[in-house]
């Protein structure tokens, strides 16, 4: 049986033609998944983003003289503004309390530098426990609802390779405890030839797709539910959830729903707030925050020319400093209206991706050969009528899970965490044994259930603790 004529027609129109090159050898059911895929393929925009990011010029980044700094609630250094992010909590918790924020978590990525098989979530990071990522998240999720006295829904987005077994985690675990857990799942891009712009196939019934991005977030909030149920936008207004608190799977250090980080953002009145840490090195991998023309935007590390991003102060200090976590706050009337009117612009990643060649084989190339194409999230800033970006102690708040070894690895995750740990076991009034370095020599992690910063676990703790061993309390 020879492909449907639309099929034919629809490929060959964008020059794809070369998909249904093993039409003839698939099964029914082979035949029916590919056209389905080929289906869903908005190829005009796709034709679109070839020729711009594949075979077009690279962006320019905006001139340097029109860069500058942006303006950041730094972190406190006088009592005036210690009392302000006090009164700032206060307003955070009241929304909290009045059932008007959601959670976002992002788990949608395919997490290949991890190379961990599973979604990234699953992963045991607890470095006593082996609590996994979504543990320790569900349980932040938990114990702030408990302390508020109201449910704070979480809604999970995952990509159609990672939904079922996140799915399959979250029920083996009694949704660890929520009340209310939601999981969506994000959409897909095709993955193309970085030479020739042409669709991969990654077999030869299946196109090459992959996650289109945490920015595909804005769509996926929007999309309906499974058999026509409400989209997750539409079910937090029905809630009336107002304010969305946005994070990403791999930082276990999170401070989820942060009351301060909400009160900041609701006294501004902004539409989406920012966490940022100070870039110490002009090569830091971390999104830039600065203004362009006086308007904030994201530019990413790789991105900023180096005498932009190398640009100091008098002092020494670098000028772009404002590096994002990527630790978000949205409006959801924001994000209803991103989704109506405007587009988040597509960025190119080069990539390495498998794909069946021209003789049948499936390669595994040892170069990256694609252009895969994502949105990203922070480029909704510029459209933001109002945002505040607030400073956090990126020892307390950013230690992300990226490598299998090295920087941002288990080993530097698991020593982050137990350095906090000791520290605010310290704070309580224990005693805890520190490496001339100043890192503590052996685990220790508090269960968000157990307490969820220090003045918690001081009414938990018996006075004068000495701690010796590693030690989980839960
Ligand atoms: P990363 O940019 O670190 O990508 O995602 P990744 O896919 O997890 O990992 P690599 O690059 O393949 O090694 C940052 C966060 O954004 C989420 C990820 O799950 C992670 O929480 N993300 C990323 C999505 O939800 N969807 C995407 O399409 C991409």
């Amino acid at each position: 049986m020879s492909p449907e004529a639309w099929l034919v027609e629809r490929l060959e129109r964008y020059g794809q033609g070369h998909l249904l090159r093993w039409w003839n050898e698939l099964d029914a059911g082979g035949k029916a998944g590919l056209a389905a895929e080929v289906a869903a393929i908005d190829f005009a925009q796709l034709e679109r983003l070839i020729a711009e990011l594949v075979h077009g010029e690279t962006v320019a980044a905006p001139p340097a003289h029109q860069v500058g700094p942006i303006e950041v609630v730094r972190l406190p250094q006088t009592d005036g503004e210690r009392v302000a992010l006090r009164r700032a909590a206060a307003v955070g918790g009241d929304a909290i309390a009045a059932g008007e924020v959601g959670v976002i978590l992002v788990a949608g990525g395919s997490g290949t530098r991890l190379g961990f098989e599973g979604p990234k979530g699953t992963f045991p990071i607890g470095p006593v426990s082996s609590a996994s990522l979504f543990q320790i998240h569900a349980e932040k999720v938990v114990a702030l609802s408990r302390r508020f006295g109201r449910t704070i829904p979480l809604y999970i987005m995952t990509s159609p390779e990672n939904h079922e077994a996140t799915v399959a985690f979250f029920e083996a675990n009694d949704r660890f405890g929520l009340d209310h857990l939601r999981l969506f799942v994000q959409g897909q891009m095709p993955a193309v030839d970085r030479a020739s712009g042409k669709v991969l196939l990654a077999s030869k019934d299946h196109v090459a797709l992959s996650p289109d991005g945490h920015g595909g977030t804005l769509a996926a909030l929007a999309a309906p539910g499974p058999g026509s149920t409400p989209s997750c936008l539409d079910e937090m207004r029905q809630r009336g959830v107002r304010t969305l608190f946005y994070f990403q799977v791999d930082n276990p250090l999170v401070r989820v729903a942060d009351p301060t980080f909400l009160g900041l953002h609701r006294e501004a009145d902004a539409e989406m707030s920012f966490k940022v840490v100070e870039r110490l090195a002009p090569e830091e991998r971390l999104g830039v925050i600065v203004t362009v023309d006086g308007r904030p935007q994201v530019i990413e590390y790789s991105d900023l020319p180096p005498e932009l991003a190398g640009r100091r102060h008098p002092d020494g200090r670098l000028e772009l400093w404002a590096g994002s976590i990527a630790v978000h706050i949205l409006e959801r009337s924001f994000i209803e209206r991103l989704v109506t009117e405007h587009r988040l612009p597509f960025h190119r990643a080069i990539k390495k991706v498998a794909y069946v060649d021209d003789a049948g084989q499936t390669v595994k190339p040892e170069e990256p050969n694609a252009v895969k194409f994502e949105q990203f999230i922070f480029d909704a800033l510029p459209m933001a009528a109002r945002s505040t970006v607030v400073e956090t102690d990126r020892a307390g708040e950013f230690e992300p899970l990226k490598n299998a070894v090295g920087p941002d690895s288990p080993a530097t995750v698991h020593q982050r965490m137990s350095d906090q740990f000791g520290s605010w076991l310290e704070q309580a009034g224990a005693t805890v044994p520190r490496r001339p370095d100043g890192s503590v020599p052996f685990g220790i992690e508090i269960s968000p259930l157990f307490a969820l910063d220090p003045a918690e676990l001081k009414s938990k703790i018996e006075p004068g603790l000495v701690v010796e061993r590693p030690i989980y309390l839960h």
